[in-house]
């Protein structure tokens, strides 16, 4: 697919997704949904890709959420059928089995926030700002906003945000728990590759494992999270990547993991 919306790089087994509208801070129409569609599914099918990086272009956002002019246009079918998409590409994007991380730098609003909050973490430039503002257009998240922001940061905190639709910086979305590192605007995109970069360099069947038992543990029940987290140990400790990782302990050596995902 030629993607003319969005920006599809991968580099050393870390994928980078920019979305490229900058003229409409990145807002997400239904041509930028689709490719963001197909580039996710192009990842998950890529066994080389470790992780994934989303981020926006240009210096003012990351994404300000829906097209509002293209939404404007909607009826009520139109507009269940561009949530349930988004939904369901947002769906996508969360069960991918590599870490994504969002590289917040500008406004993340709305469809914006909702992309951000499916990611695995979040680094926000100083300038970052969060927010649902549907309220003010007299609509409601339609990304799974009113679902993923209370699991998030908490039921009060969330329904203040999606009732008054006021934007939050990158210092309180700090402060929330909605953003695990404020960096300068400059530093970024460098700080998020750095980390992109540890964790590609860890084990591959570990990574997922451990990504996954979080996120199926979480909608689980304790005991039945425990349980997956039981069987991904133990699938684990038969890959060759803890064949390497012990091995390396005991010989007093860095390991060199090879990234396979056989046993
Ligand atoms: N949709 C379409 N165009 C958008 C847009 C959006 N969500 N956000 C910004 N733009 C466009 C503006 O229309 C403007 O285009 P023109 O130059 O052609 O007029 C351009 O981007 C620059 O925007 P501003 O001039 O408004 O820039 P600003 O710095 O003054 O304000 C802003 C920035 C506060 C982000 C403001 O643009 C804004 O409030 N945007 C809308 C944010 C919003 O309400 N998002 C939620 C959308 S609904 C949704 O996302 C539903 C869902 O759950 C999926």
């Amino acid at each position: 697919m030629d993607y003319k919306n969005i920006v599809l790089t991968v580099d050393e087994g870390i994928a980078n997704i920019t979305f490229n509208r900058p003229k409409a801070l990145n807002a997400i129409n239904g041509v930028l949904l689709k490719e963001f569609e197909h580039a996710l599914e192009a990842i998950a099918e890529n066994e080389d890709i470790r992780v994934l990086i989303l981020t926006g272009s240009g210096e003012k956002a990351f994404v300000a959420g829906a097209d509002i002019k293209e939404l404007s246009t909607y009826n009520a079918l139109q507009a269940k059928l561009f949530s349930r998409r988004g939904q369901s590409v947002i769906g996508k994007l969360q069960s991918l089995s590599i870490p994504v991380i969002a590289a917040v730098n500008g406004f993340a609003l709305g469809g914006g926030s909702e992309i951000a909050l499916a990611c695995d973490f979040i680094y926000a430039s100083k300038n970052a700002k969060f927010g649902l503002p549907e309220i003010n257009l007299g609509i409601i998240p339609g990304f799974g906003g009113t679902q993923r922001l209370p699991r998030l940061i908490g039921k009060n905190r969330a329904k203040e945000m999606i009732l008054t639709g006021k934007m939050i910086s990158a210092d309180e979305a700090f402060s929330y728990g909605m953003v695990n590192k404020v960096c300068s605007d400059e530093a970024l995109l460098a700080d998020v590759k750095t980390v992109a970069d540890e964790i590609a360099a860890k084990g591959k069947v570990s990574v997922r494992a451990a990504k996954e038992a979080v996120n199926r543990g979480l909608e689980a029940d304790l005991q039945t999270g425990c349980d997956i987290e039981c069987d991904a140990f133990a699938l684990c400790l038969a890959s060759e990547d803890a064949k390497e990782g012990t091995t390396a302990f005991i010989e007093k050596r860095k390991a060199v993991f090879k990234g396979c995902l056989t046993g």
